[in-house]
């Protein structure tokens, strides 16, 4: 099978998965630290940065407008904040890289701004819905040009005044919530943002945190514009998201019992927990003391056998990225599995939805799409065989949990982009027990 990066992994049978890990930091909390220390009056210290390319490339964005950053070591950054109207025009476009959380809170922050900026990004994110912010940032005044069909490349014109304003968002979108709350640091009057369901709070936190006055609440957030930020030390706690690969390959693999230290336990961000042991998972969490202002557990999964259900739709965004995993562990529950309400899965790195069960049906797994969900049919025993990541870092992870159970090596196409938000997934993996090899 070809693939676009010409990056591939084989992955197959390992053995029981066994011992301790850390995963890396908060991919969510590493863009807010660098967008919001950039902000700042004075020097932040960043601990726990995600050393992945979709932060990196946030922080390359504010080096070019102006912001010095040192990196003193991995996961560290001290960021010497230029205060809320210190950034300067950057000489070209601004590479967002694959980070669809980068590209739209910078809308929002950027349409403050008094100068041009050009938001740029890859394949994958150039395919990204941007309407969703570029058309409630319009009803603040800001001056947005999306491509076509309302893609990037994003055009934003600096200059203008923006207006606060009170929305309620079609979408639950985090990101969108928090491209508004950004533009509104710099608009005149309050912005109130209400939503459908609610999302994570990160950008509320750490603006509360470096001082801006914000009232939020689950669904529900308010500033005005006109305040400053001052400078604190940010401590990003290991990404919930990435730690998920792990308790779901445990939770399969028989024979499994596997420690995860200090993950971060936002409530809006671990519905996977409760999912998982609707379905019968034995996930013991110990509270490990707080991290940047955020309860942070030690998880130990061991092998338990699963039975399908119907996912209330009530944790779905606290689950948003965890799909590509549940519906691997859908394939391995007695029963069949529901998802509902997640059409936002089509829009994410790819369409999640179609590039997983295209993947785990020619695998030999039973998966019949929706436009906003899917029912999978567990109980199938999965063969080896070629699939596409089509670029998702999920998607891609989450196949290679699919090959431990699988009768036969899984090649895995197109596995380049892991690295925007799990560098060294693959290291961490093969030591916990995955049969995992680049091909
Ligand atoms: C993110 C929000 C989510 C999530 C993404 C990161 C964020 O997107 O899927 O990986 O950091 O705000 P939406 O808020 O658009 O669902």
């Amino acid at each position: 099978m070809s693939s676009a990066t010409g990056r591939d992994w084989i992955a197959s049978k390992g053995t029981p998965l066994r011992g301790e890990l850390a995963v890396p930091g908060d991919k969510s909390v590493s863009h807010r630290a660098i967008m919001l220390a950039s902000l700042a009056d004075g020097v932040s210290r960043v601990e726990g940065f995600l050393e992945g390319e979709d932060a990196r490339a946030t922080e390359a964005i504010f080096r070019s407008m102006g912001v010095h950053i040192e990196a003193p070591e991995a996961g560290g950054r001290i960021v010497h904040g230029v205060g809320v109207d210190g950034l300067r025009a950057p000489a070209g476009p601004l590479d967002c890289g694959n980070a669809g959380t980068g590209m739209r809170l910078l809308a929002g922050l950027l349409a403050g701004q008094s100068f041009d900026t050009t938001l740029i990004g890859d394949a994958s994110l150039s395919k990204r819905p941007m309407r969703r912010v570029t058309v409630p940032l319009s009803r603040m005044g800001a001056r947005i040009d999306t491509g076509e069909g309302g893609v990037p490349p994003l055009r934003i014109h600096g200059g203008g005044a923006l207006q606060g304003i009170d929305i309620e968002t079609e979408v639950a979108s985090a990101q969108v919530k928090s491209a508004l709350l950004l533009a509104g640091l710099y608009a005149r009057g309050t912005t109130t943002v209400r939503e459908p369901h609610p999302t994570r709070d990160y950008t509320e936190r750490m603006l509360q945190a470096l001082g801006w006055p914000i009232e939020f609440s689950p669904g529900f957030a308010r500033l005005e514009g006109g305040h400053r930020l001052a400078a604190r030390d940010i401590v990003v706690p290991a990404d919930f998201s990435s730690a998920a690969f792990f308790i779901v390959a445990a939770t399969l693999v028989p024979g499994s019992e596997l420690v995860l230290r200090r993950v971060g336990m936002n409530p809006r961000r671990t519905g996977l927990l409760h999912v998982l042991r609707l379905m019968g998972a034995e996930i013991r969490e110990t509270p490990a003391g707080e991290q940047g202002g955020e309860q942070v557990s030690d998880l130990v999964v061991r092998h338990a056998p699963l039975r399908g259900i119907e996912v209330p739709v009530e944790h779905v965004a606290d689950m948003i990225d965890e799909f590509p995993a549940l519906f691997v562990a859908a394939v391995h529950a007695q029963g069949t599995t529901v998802v509902r309400g997640a059409a936002e899965l089509r829009v994410k790195e790819s369409d999640r939805i179609a590039t997983m069960a295209a993947g785990l049906r020619t695998l030999g797994a039973r998966m019949d799409e929706t436009p906003d969900g899917a029912a999978v049919h567990g109980g199938a025993q999965l063969q080896g065989g070629g699939v596409e990541s089509h670029g998702d870092h999920r998607i891609a992870m989450s196949f290679a949990i699919a090959a431990q159970l699988a009768d036969g090596e899984v090649r895995i196409g197109d596995i380049a982009n892991v690295a925007t938000s799990f560098p060294g997934f693959d290291a961490l993996a093969t030591r916990t027990g995955f049969g995992l090899r680049e091909a």
